[in-house]
């Protein structure tokens, strides 16, 4: 279409201010950046600022980093959009936000195969998996301390039991709820939590250990049937009740579709809690989590409010009061829009684009894959013989950068740090297409770096004498890329 000619004289005076929106007054003085303007702005300009100013983000679409959704249906924006104005906490008056909620907690519930039967099911919608897991850490400590002050026992200094590969979140819940974190710590071969080390961490002050269906480091699924097993013998031989908690942020919403037979949830008696992150591959927008109880026992009574619903009780446990409705509404939209057969098609997709990508990489040269086939669908490789090479994964990552991609490079977690590592998680809208682009970049960022070396400024890629300086670097990079694996999600 083409743009009419107007003379000055077909604007209105409101017009014209707010038509000329590149080089208008508003924009040619300086805006505070760290203080409240004093004046207000036309909203078109202040639109501008803002979207113009993202401009400096990264492509959330090429975002291979994170684990959250980046694309939804047409349909499940609207819906969002809808609700932006809608208070999830107010079941007074949203009472079919309420119900929605309730049957998108029975509908996980049922995929984990809890026992609490329809409509019957424990468990809430959370900010993300950090939240949920902070519930579900409260809900482990209630439970070992009300077990114990009812036996006459000490109760002053209970711990947990986890992989020293755990998301940052597990960190916070040990700190901020004051139990001592007990870190199974890896090797240069195992990258999640070993049984046995884990097993022998566990004593009678133990809240209970967590297992991860999908470590962020890696997407491997850590082996939570063994951990049920070893925790059960161990729970009757000693009479205590150590709970198993799943930490699904990722694989919950995975394996239930693509490994079906693997038994990692409720069917296994020692888990007690299982949480989700709703904004990975539950696909919904940031930011929803879900935590799901066994039953009513493992969630202690005293950790619940309770607030008024259309005058009648409504059960809440949550870290924050106010929240948007509109994931919660979203997630129930992927539910009935998707269902089974739809979540399976997805992840399948998945899987096989992760797969394919993990082939090329293989053939692309230097890379080993340490990822998984029939896990989180994602690739994860590190530098075959890394300390030989005049070039890092970090790197790599930067290299395709300059090309738009966002590759994030980090080191395992302790003791495991020696391996430095590359991710890309494939999500929905990473199609076969992108996939096969991403791997001609990564082709040419190893055939220029092999034949030119970091373009980065400093001297860690000159000769003799560099094996010192790249020591020292990824060293002192280790701390932030280790909080960046960490944090990354
Ligand atoms: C295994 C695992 N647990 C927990 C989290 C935290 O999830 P959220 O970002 O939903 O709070 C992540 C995030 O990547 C994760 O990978």
């Amino acid at each position: 279409m083409l743009a009419r000619k107007m003379d000055a004289s077909d604007l209105t005076r409101q017009e014209a201010l707010l038509a000329p929106m590149y080089g208008s007054r508003e924009l040619g003085e300086p805006v505070p950046r760290y203080e409240l303007p004093d004046g207000r702005m036309p909203a078109q300009v202040a639109y501008q600022l803002v979207h113009d100013e993202l401009n400096l983000d990264g492509n959330p679409a090429l975002n291979l980093a994170s684990f959250v959704t980046t694309w939804m249906e047409p349909e499940a924006d609207r819906l969002m959009a809808e609700s932006f104005g809608r208070n999830y906490i107010d079941a007074d008056e949203y009472p079919q936000t309420t119900e929605i909620h309730n049957r998108c907690v029975n509908m996980l519930a049922g995929l984990f195969h809890a026992p609490s039967g329809e409509g019957a099911a424990v468990g809430c919608a959370t900010v993300g998996s950090s939240e949920a897991i902070h519930l579900a850490g409260l809900a482990m400590k209630w439970r070992w301390r009300a077990r114990r002050a009812a036996q006459g026992l000490p109760t002053g200094a209970p711990n947990i039991v986890m992989g020293a590969n755990v998301q940052v979140c597990w960190e916070k819940f040990a700190r901020y709820f004051d139990v001592e974190a007990r870190y199974v710590p890896l090797t240069g071969e195992r990258f999640v939590i070993g049984v046995e080390e884990a097993m022998s961490m566990v004593d009678e002050n133990t809240i209970g250990v967590v297992g991860i269906l999908g470590s962020t480091y890696t997407g491997e699924y850590e082996p939570v049937k063994e951990l049920n097993d070893a925790i059960v013998a161990l729970n009757s031989e000693r009479g205590w009740d150590v709970a198993l908690h799943v930490d699904g942020a990722s694989g919950a919403f995975v394996a239930p579709f693509t490994a079906p037979d693997l038994e990692w949830d409720f069917r296994l008696p020692a888990v007690r809690s299982i949480n989700a992150s709703g904004h990975k591959y539950g696909l919904v927008y940031p930011g929803v989590g879900w935590v799901v109880w066994r039953s009513e026992d493992d969630l202690p009574s005293d950790l619940i409010f309770h607030v008024n619903y259309l005058g009648g009780d409504q059960p809440t446990f949550n870290l924050n009061f106010s929240r948007g409705a509109g994931q919660i509404l979203a997630q129930y939209y992927n539910f009935l829009r998707l269902g089974r057969q739809g979540y399976t098609e997805v992840m399948r997709t998945l899987e096989q684009t992760a797969s394919h990508l993990a082939s090329a990489v293989a053939c692309i040269g230097p890379f080993e894959i340490l990822s998984k086939p029939r896990t989180v669908p994602l690739v994860c490789f590190r530098l075959e013989d890394a300390a030989a090479r005049p070039y890092s994964v970090f790197d790599i990552s930067s290299e395709l950068r300059q090309r738009g991609w966002i590759v994030p490079a980090y080191t395992m977690a302790p003791d495991a740090e020696e391996v430095a590592v590359l991710r890309v998680v494939v999500k929905e809208n990473f199609s076969r297409d992108l996939a096969d682009m991403l791997a001609s970049d990564l082709a040419r960022s190893v055939e220029h770096l092999e034949a030119h070396g970091p373009s980065r400024h400093g001297t860690s890629h000159a000769g003799p004498g560099s094996s010192h300086i790249r020591a020292a670097a990824p060293a002192k990079a280790h701390a932030a890329n280790h909080r960046r694996a960490h944090g990354v999600c």
